[in-house]
């Protein structure tokens, strides 16, 4: 038997892409593009699972919403909304819609998202296979570093015992997240559900009602009782990203969870037994935070059982090259382009860049340059300005114009100068391929104070 699903949404590209992608997956799919024809056809013959967009020329996803509910409590309702709007999306969850999908989407997720909601809702042995083809797609974690090594080898670790508190830290960027799931879909707990929260982009209220859940009453809004995602994610793994945000009073309650495996919901007095594996991740210090008393002790202690780093790109700089290609691969097709590549050049700007956003700001950039370039090979020109900003011109830059280096904390200005001299030394003898006589002419430097410099900066 196939799951019916309708698509409601007035953009036409929306319906067309859903619907080829869900009906190449094995779904029925029908798509409407007004709720008067969603709603005639609903009528007739219900469907297993509504795609519903909150904007509709003719209604409001949130109150289509409940009307859906009202006529056929079985059907599966997941809200389409504007990226960033949260408090929509929470609207749409406590009015019962299975999951929210946030515009623009990313096909693959929506199709996870959807395998997954079936499966926990409908079917599950038939989807089984879907699932498994899109999570292995998920999972591609990159990197030959030896540092990337490592983190693969504590990822396997990791899922094998499927028990164990994860805490994984890393500068934004780097791919905590990845992390997270491929440990949870590598894991034993793959077939149950992967949730994941984020304890920033929410209130406090909020958060513990949609962790905990909430019984009938418990505050004006709880209209009937609602389970919490602690409850969704049993048998499966919770992601609790940005752990660091968690507010105190969260942190009492998580702290019982992760010693007892045990809650109550919000304005409930029985406890309630879960078997969640929770892998929690943080960009920020909670060392500090437990100096100035943002955090417990006792939690850290508990999450930090056993913790993954993710190195920052620039500590990784061998896998930019890697990385890049990869993600030239995937957006040229997305994007049906006829790039075969990239130019020398481009590549060691790419390299010599220091990534403060790490892999994400690299997929951005190759996403760009991807969109942007006409020629068959990814050119500089197409690459952002802050990649070149390090091309070196024939005095330092004015120090307006390039910062303030001595606002930086720890600034010392040995240091700086010593790191300019290393740069520039590198570069000449880049330039040159080597050759130390050429390097020291372009430099405006004897051969043998060049020599001094490479022995001083360890460049032979
Ligand atoms: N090693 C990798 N191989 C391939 N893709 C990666 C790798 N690391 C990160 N990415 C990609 O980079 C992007 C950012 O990764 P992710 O969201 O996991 O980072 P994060 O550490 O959770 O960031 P933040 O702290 O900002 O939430 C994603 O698109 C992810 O797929
Ligand atoms: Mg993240």
């Amino acid at each position: 038997m196939a799951i019916d699903i309708l698509v409601v949404d007035d953009e036409e590209m929306i319906r067309w892409t859903l619907t080829e992608a869900l009906t190449q997956e094995g779904y029925n799919v029908k798509s409407f593009e007004t709720a008067a024809a969603f709603f005639k056809y609903f009528n007739e013959h219900g469907g297993d699972i509504v795609l519903l967009d909150v904007r509709l020329p003719d209604g409001n996803g949130l109150d289509i919403l409940l009307e859906i509910n009202r006529m056929d409590p079985d059907t599966i309702v997941m809200i389409m909304t504007a990226f960033g709007d949260v408090e929509t999306a929470v609207k749409a969850m406590k009015r019962g819609a299975a999951d929210y999908i946030s515009k623009p989407y990313n096909l693959d997720e929506v199709l996870l998202m959807i395998a997954k909601t079936a499966e926990s809702n409908i079917l599950k042995s038939q989807l089984h296979h879907y699932r498994e083809c899109l999570e292995n797609q998920y999972a591609q974690i990159l990197g030959e570093d030896p540092k990337m090594k490592q983190v693969k080898d504590y990822m396997s670790m990791a899922a094998k015992s499927d028990k164990t508190t994860v805490l994984i830290r890393g500068e934004s960027g780097t791919g905590k997240e990845l992390v997270a799931r491929q440990i949870h879909f590598q894991s034993s707990r793959a077939a149950k559900p992967f949730i994941d929260v984020n304890a920033a982009a929410v209130s406090d209220t909020l958060l513990e009602s949609e962790l905990f859940g909430h019984e009938k009453g418990a505050f004006t809004d709880a209209q009937r009782q609602k389970k919490g995602l602690l409850e969704l994610a049993d048998g499966g793994t919770l992601f609790l990203d940005e752990i660091g945000d968690l507010h105190p009073s969260l942190q009492v309650k998580l702290l019982r969870v992760l010693q007892e495996r045990k809650f109550r919901r919000v304005g409930g007095v029985q406890d309630i037994h879960v078997d969640v594996r929770i892998i929690s991740a943080t960009n920020g210090n909670l060392e500090e935070n437990i100096q100035n008393g943002k955090m417990r002790k006792d939690l850290y202690y508990r999450l930090n059982v056993f913790t993954i780093h993710l190195p920052p790109l620039r500590e990784r700089r061998g896998d930019i090259v890697l990385l890049s290609k990869s993600f030239l691969d995937e957006y040229r097709k997305e994007f049906s382009k006829n790039i075969t590549g990239f130019r020398e050049d481009a590549l060691s700007l790419l390299e010599s860049y220091d990534y403060p956003g790490n892999v994400r700001e690299l997929k951005n950039i190759i996403e760009r340059a991807t969109l942007i370039e006409t020629s068959s090979l990814i050119c500089p020109a197409s690459l952002p300005e802050e990649l070149k900003k390090k091309i070196p011109s024939l005095y330092a830059p004015e120090p307006e114009e390039n910062m303030k280096p001595w606002l930086n904390p720890g600034f010392q200005f040995k240091e700086y100068i010593e790191s300019v001299e290393k740069n520039l030394i590198a570069g000449a003898l880049e330039e040159c391929e080597g050759k130390k006589n050429k390097a020291a002419e372009l430099l405006g430097m004897t051969r043998f104070a060049l020599r001094h410099q490479l022995k001083k900066h360890s460049l032979e």
